[in-house]
């Protein structure tokens, strides 16, 4: 089969298309015939060389897709040949064929493309798991999400305003945030031009939001802890601005504030069935009502994976970026 391989460790032009082993199933696994997949931030730190693939896990770059079942291994029940799914994976996702633990496999959302289905997994579990099954954000609260209109901002605005949070965002120039508007978002921050905590004490009468979803990290830190109404949770998923900061703590502690960090690629194959499941009870709805849609900036052939990694670290993209084999 055809799949992207890292030639050695660098810049986008590293990406190559070359004709690879077929993967082999486990006794808990099913083989699928990849329709799309999608570009993460995560591969561009893996093709970098930064980020080490989980033991296990195939070696190739991807981390879902959506497909059809070729076969089914021995212990896997629910799926058959033919059906069509979208997934989680650890990795594998940019080649023609990927093996896939059953309990990383979703249906198609009622009323979702083929095609469009794999631009789900990664954002639904990454965003469920974090703010909604850890933080517990709920209903009548307020969320804050930086890079608002990444992949995963433009996925949490949408479930979030289904669920009936208040939903503040971030985003880095003002076509950007209309479009986090037009998804749904009540409070729009250009954060170059203005400074977001202030925004948020103004706009939430000097109280602050409840959940704050983070891809900046050590610069960050401080900002939000200041941003955090009492009771308030931070969920970091990512350091794009920097790893190390200091703090000032006494507002943790006169708030009562939570600071949580946590990735979705190195969890137990248990964990993340578990994740799969809640994803699918409770944010599937959510799309089959058309109420959470794909955000897609652009479908390219798997062999210009290099051109979509280059479009993904230029950030002029708005939602996800797909990659069809
Ligand atoms: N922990 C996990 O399990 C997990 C899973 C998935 C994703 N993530 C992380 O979540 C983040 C979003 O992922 P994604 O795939 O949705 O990425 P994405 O679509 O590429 O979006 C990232 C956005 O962040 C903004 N940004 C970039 N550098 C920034 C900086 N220094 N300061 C502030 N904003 C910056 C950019 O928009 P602006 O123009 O608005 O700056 C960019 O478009 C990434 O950090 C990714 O690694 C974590």
């Amino acid at each position: 089969m055809k799949a992207i391989v890292i030639t050695s460790p660098g810049g986008a032009e590293v990406l190559k298309i070359q004709e690879v082993e077929e993967p082999q199933i486990g006794e808990d696994e099913v083989l699928v015939k990849v329709e799309a997949t999608a570009v993460n931030r995560a591969d561009t730190l893996q093709r970098q060389g930064g980020y080490p693939v989980p033991q296990g896990a195939s070696p190739y770059l991807g981390l879902e897709c959506s497909g059809t079942i070729l076969s089914v291994g021995k212990n896997v029940t629910g799926w058959k040949i033919g059906d069509q799914v979208c997934a989680l994976l650890s990795g594998g996702g940019y080649a023609e064929k990927v093996a896939i633990p059953a309990g990383q496999l979703l249906p198609i959302p009622h009323g979702v493309s083929l095609k469009d289905a794999a631009s789900f997994p990664e954002v639904a579990c990454t965003v469920w798991s974090t703010v909604f099954m850890t933080s517990k954000l709920s209903s009548g609260e307020t969320f804050l999400i930086h890079g608002g209109s990444s992949g995963i901002g433009t996925f949490a605005i949408q479930i979030a305003k289904y669920l009936g949070v208040k939903v503040f965002v971030t985003a880095g120039n003002e076509e950007k945030l209309a479009v986090c508007k037009v998804l749904g978002a009540d409070v729009c921050i250009n954060y170059k031009t203005e400074d977001f905590v202030a925004r948020v004490k103004e706009e939430t009468g000097g109280k602050g939001v409840d959940v704050i979803l983070d891809n900046v990290g050590g610069p960050y830190l401080q900002k939000n802890l200041d941003s955090l109404n009492i009771d308030g949770r931070l969920f970091i998923i990512g350091f794009m601005g920097g790893v190390s900061t200091q703090v000032n703590l006494v507002s943790m502690l006169a708030k009562r504030l939570t600071v949580q960090a946590a990735g979705l690629r190195g969890r137990s194959l248990e964990n993340k069935a578990l994740i799969v499941s809640e994803v699918q009870k409770n944010v599937w709805p959510a799309i089959a009502a058309g109420k959470v849609k794909p955000v897609v900036y652009k479908y390219l052939p798997l062999a210009d994976a290099a051109e979509a990694h280059s479009i993904m670290e230029s950030s002029i993209h708005i939602g996800k970026i797909m990659l069809v084999p």
